[in-house]
């Protein structure tokens, strides 16, 4: 061989070198991808109750997205749900992005409790309330919520069903 071809060969070979490395990068990183947990680590079809997947989710279980009012452009923008504001337990306390209001404790045994945390000058809730302040966005003595708390166009069934799950959320405080 001169060194002509030498060199010809040389440069094809460090080309398929190339290739091959790009290659296992792209495969390496989907793989990466495809197998990474989603957000939360869990699917949809994990989820135990239509309570817990319209709290996770945002969407019952037949999967149809639950419309709302109000509430930080963000939501209609990306999605999300009562966990997006009110966090994973419910325990709520921490301010969301675009809010002008703290996302409150929403677990049940909480909104029912008679006695108040100082500070909180409207009754108890009871179920029905409960579910007014989702869907109406009105507190126990009918005064309307902050507008960063959506308001949820949601079926009784539904509305029923994350009662139940709001229930689940009970801890020790
Ligand atoms: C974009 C953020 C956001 C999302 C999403 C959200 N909330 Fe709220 N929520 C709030 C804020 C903020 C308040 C407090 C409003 C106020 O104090 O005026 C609130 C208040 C409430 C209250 C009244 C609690 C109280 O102590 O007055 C209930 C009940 C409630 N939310 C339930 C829910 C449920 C159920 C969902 C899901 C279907 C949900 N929220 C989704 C932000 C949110």
């Amino acid at each position: 061989m001169d060194s002509r071809n030498t060199w010809i060969v040389v440069i094809v070979a460090a080309v398929l070198v190339g290739l091959a490395l790009v290659c296992c990068v792209a495969l390496g990183s989907g793989l990466l991808l495809w197998t990474r947990p989603s957000v939360g680590g869990l699917q949809s079809q994990d989820y135990v109750s239509n309570g817990q997947t319209i709290y996770f989710t945002g969407r019952n279980q037949q999967g149809q997205r639950i419309p709302f009012d109000g509430a930080p452009m963000w939501l209609y923008m990306h999605g999300g749900s009562c966990a997006s504001c009110h966090g994973a337990d419910g325990r709520g306390g921490a301010p969301v992005m675009m809010g002008t209001e703290i996302p409150g404790d929403i677990r049940y045994h909480h909104l029912i409790d008679e006695e108040h945390e100082e500070g909180e000058e409207h009754p108890p809730f009871t179920d029905e309330t409960i579910k007014r302040a989702i869907t109406l966005g009105l507190d126990p003595a009918g005064e309307p919520l902050d507008l960063t708390m959506p308001r949820w166009r949601m079926s009784d069934q539904d509305l029923d069903d994350l009662i139940e799950f709001l229930k689940t959320l009970d801890g020790d405080d």
